[in-house]
């Protein structure tokens, strides 16, 4: 059990985090595209050598622009689960329900962020980077599972953004200054998620029988595979809009292996620096040692 995690410790972290969508883009914080936006180790971009620097930007910029989008599209269904699982319980503990309220205010704020800066990105790019979805039916679809697999899920994906974060410094100097913001802002606040998403894993469960906890951690599984596919799909709009924005067709060679490098850094940014995360692997293995097993014997493919 998680007992060094409190709703009071966690609404307290919350509230000494203040900032507001306009002190990070809009106005004269413009993006910089003469700069990558994306930290290499998710872009990914160099393993291309047939492509110029100045394509390599551009791919970068692309995956920024993806980045942006996916996670607009993952938060879209973490905000409905997050007020459903508050609403039976407004009336018991106090800081819980405030605690929870703030997460969900704190991820509409988030797609409100993703959402203005792909504005500002679409206004200065000048080439149509086409997405999937549309985003509240893959949030049907994965709400459609098992609550606790849906938690698992929504657990991964907020330690993800801790790693993103420390990939993002790495290449601090290299970034868009308003790129870099955006990841660590948004991590200062995920920071708090991953904690009431553990707690959340841990209530659920907790309601569960065995067989229910078995369940929960398939769908999981399945989220996941949903989520794959989308993702591979979204590298093939991303390969589409390369080729709009540079005016260059790849050849056949080419573009096997742009899908084979974009598929593998998709992968890693939004499913195994999750699965690899210590805090996420621990809270599964708590649950059930044998699914981190698993977990951990899938992430190669996903590294
Ligand atoms: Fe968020
Ligand atoms: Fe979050």
């Amino acid at each position: 059990m998680h007992r060094e995690y409190t709703y009071q410790a966690v609404l307290a972290a919350s509230e000494r985090i203040r900032w507001r969508v306009e002190d990070l883009i809009g106005g004269d914080k413009e993006l910089d595209f003469s700069r990558s936006f994306m930290p290499e180790s998710l872009a990914r971009v160099e393993d291309l050598a047939f492509l110029s620097p100045a394509e390599r930007r551009v791919l970068n910029q692309i995956r920024g622009h993806g980045y942006l989008y996916v996670f607009g599209l993952v938060e879209e269904f973490i905000l409905p689960f997050v007020l459903d699982h508050a609403r039976p319980q407004l009336h018991a503990d106090d800081y819980r329900v405030r605690a929870l309220l703030r997460f969900a205010a704190e991820e509409a704020k988030h797609i409100h962020l993703f959402k203005r800066f792909r504005e500002e990105f679409t206004r200065a790019f000048g080439t149509r980077c086409e997405v999937i979805g549309p985003p509240q039916e893959i949030a049907r679809a994965v709400l459609a599972h098992h609550p606790l697999g849906v938690a698992l899920a929504i657990l991964q994906i907020e330690w993800m953004t801790q790693q993103h974060y420390v990939a993002s410094i790495r290449d601090d100097a290299a970034l868009d200054p308003q790129f870099a913001s955006l990841l660590r802002h948004h991590w200062m606040e995920e920071a708090q998620h991953a904690k009431l998403d553990t707690l959340m894993v841990e209530a659920l469960a907790g309601a569960c029988g065995s067989d229910e906890v078995d369940r929960g951690i398939a769908d999981y599984g399945r989220i996941g595979e949903l989520l794959d596919g989308g993702l591979a799909r979204q590298v093939e709009l991303d390969l589409d809009a390369f080729q709009r924005a540079t005016r260059r067709s790849l050849s056949a060679d080419e573009r096997d292996a742009f899908l084979a490098v974009q598929r593998a850094a998709t992968r890693w940014t939004f499913l195994g620096s999750g699965m690899s995360h210590p805090s996420f692997l621990a809270t599964v293995g708590e649950l059930r040692p044998a699914a981190r097993l698993q977990i951990e014997q899938m992430t190669p493919a996903f590294c």
